[in-house]
């Protein structure tokens, strides 16, 4: 088991990454479980394939799984979901030394983490991250959030779990696609500032893609090191340090936005393309070589996902991608900053990027093919 600390002032906790955690689940949060019945907040397809190794864990060390169980999907990080896990959680009394469990992916850890948040003025939670994405990067910063109609994660908090399990045979029963979309964010962690690790990627990411799980510790361990690593530079996002983490998600969230938030393309597989394009992007203004561009798109081809623009099918101009890149909530007194890259492994942020000549770089990417 590989045990990664986030050093925050005051709130260390530890991310601790290794095949069957779940299963001694009880061991693990040993001293953190107060009460005997344990609020666990999933959604059904994760409960089917864990709860019943959840409920053994705990029944082992003499609790029980209080359930919540939620329909899986982006529409469950809600109001209505929100409010209605709160209400749960204060008709079971739970209490701010109380640990809260999220069991799932991103979906799960984020409305879990916000209900936490404002519960009582914020309890104590534990990520048990099931899917690649919630490993490497949902479940390790405290960003919490839901959804509203006005956008994603347009409403949340700043709230860091107390622990997180990443239990690698979760990675077992998970959909291979989406596996891969969680894998688009480990190649980030080499391409916005360790190009050893995106090597590494190319070398091993297919093998550790089909189950070698030695590569699959290496992999979640270093991501959540780069990410530690950040998110206790710059918690809050406020020195452009752990904006860096949006590499690819600024045109990665109009190509979500553009295709309704759809089943269409995943989060991971529009910040897959997206990193491609902001890739393409510096090279066309002459801050990287292409040749380094087209070797990203290579990787992500190789594994078996889409890496061009022109693959998913839209019928809009680039001009209508650049707009919806206006209702980002990274926008900042009318300019939006850009993660862009100097190469491999040198991403920064550029706050001069004029949205026309975007539009005029989408239009050729749309056209290519
Ligand atoms: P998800 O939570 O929707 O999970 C994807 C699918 O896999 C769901 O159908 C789920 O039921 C299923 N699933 C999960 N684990 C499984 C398992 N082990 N076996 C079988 N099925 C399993 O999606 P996600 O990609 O994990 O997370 C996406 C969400 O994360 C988005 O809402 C995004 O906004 C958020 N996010 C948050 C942060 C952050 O820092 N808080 C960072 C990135 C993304
Ligand atoms: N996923 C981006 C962040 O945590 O900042």
């Amino acid at each position: 088991m590989a045990v990664i600390p986030v050093e925050l002032a005051g709130r260390p906790y530890e991310v601790r990454i290794g095949a069957g955690l779940l299963a001694e689940l009880g061991e693990q949060c040993r001293g953190r479980l107060r009460r005997q019945a344990v609020p666990i907040i999933t959604d059904t397809n994760v409960h089917a394939a864990w709860g019943e190794v959840v409920e053994h864990a705990l029944h082992n060390c003499g609790q029980e799984a209080h359930w919540r169980i939620l329909p899986p999907g982006e529409a469950t990080k809600s109001w209505e979901q929100l409010a209605a896990t709160v209400d749960w959680l204060l008709e079971l009394g739970v209490e701010r030394g109380d640990h809260i469990l999220a069991l799932g992916g991103g979906v799960i850890g984020d409305l879990t983490g916000f209900a936490a948040a404002i519960l009582k003025r914020g309890c104590q939670f534990i990520q048990l991250p099931t899917t690649l994405l919630a490993q490497v990067d949902s479940s390790v910063g405290g960003k919490t959030a839901i959804n509203t109609p006005a956008g994603k994660n347009l409403v949340g908090a700043f709230h860091q779990p107390a622990l997180v399990l990443a239990d690698l045979a979760a990675l077992d029963t998970l959909p291979r696609r989406e596996l891969l979309a969680g894998y688009a964010e480990v190649v980030k962690y080499g391409l916005l500032g360790d190009a050893g690790f995106f090597a590494w990627c190319e070398a091993n990411g297919a093998n550790m893609l089909t189950g070698d799980e030695a590569l699959r510790e290496y992999a979640v361990s270093e991501s959540v090191k780069a990410k530690a690593r950040i998110v206790a530079a710059d918690e809050f996002e406020t020195s452009g340090m752990r904006a860096l983490l949006n590499l690819g998600h600024t045109f990665g969230h109009a190509l979500e936005a553009e295709t309704g938030y759809s089943n269409d393309l995943l989060h991971g597989e529009a910040v897959a393309i997206g990193m491609v394009l902001a890739a393409r992007y510096s090279a066309r203004k002459g801050l990287m070589p292409a040749a380094s561009a087209e070797r990203i798109a290579t990787h992500f081809r190789h594994i078996g996902m889409r890496a061009d623009l022109s693959e998913i099918g839209l019928d809009c101009a680039g001009r209508r991608l650049a707009d919806h890149m206006l209702h980002d909530k990274k926008m900042d007194a009318g300019t939006l900053p850009f993660v862009l890259m100097n190469g491999i492994g040198q991403a920064f942020l550029d706050r001069n990027v004029a949205l026309d000549d975007v539009a005029a770089f989408l239009d050729a990417e749309l056209q290519a093919g």
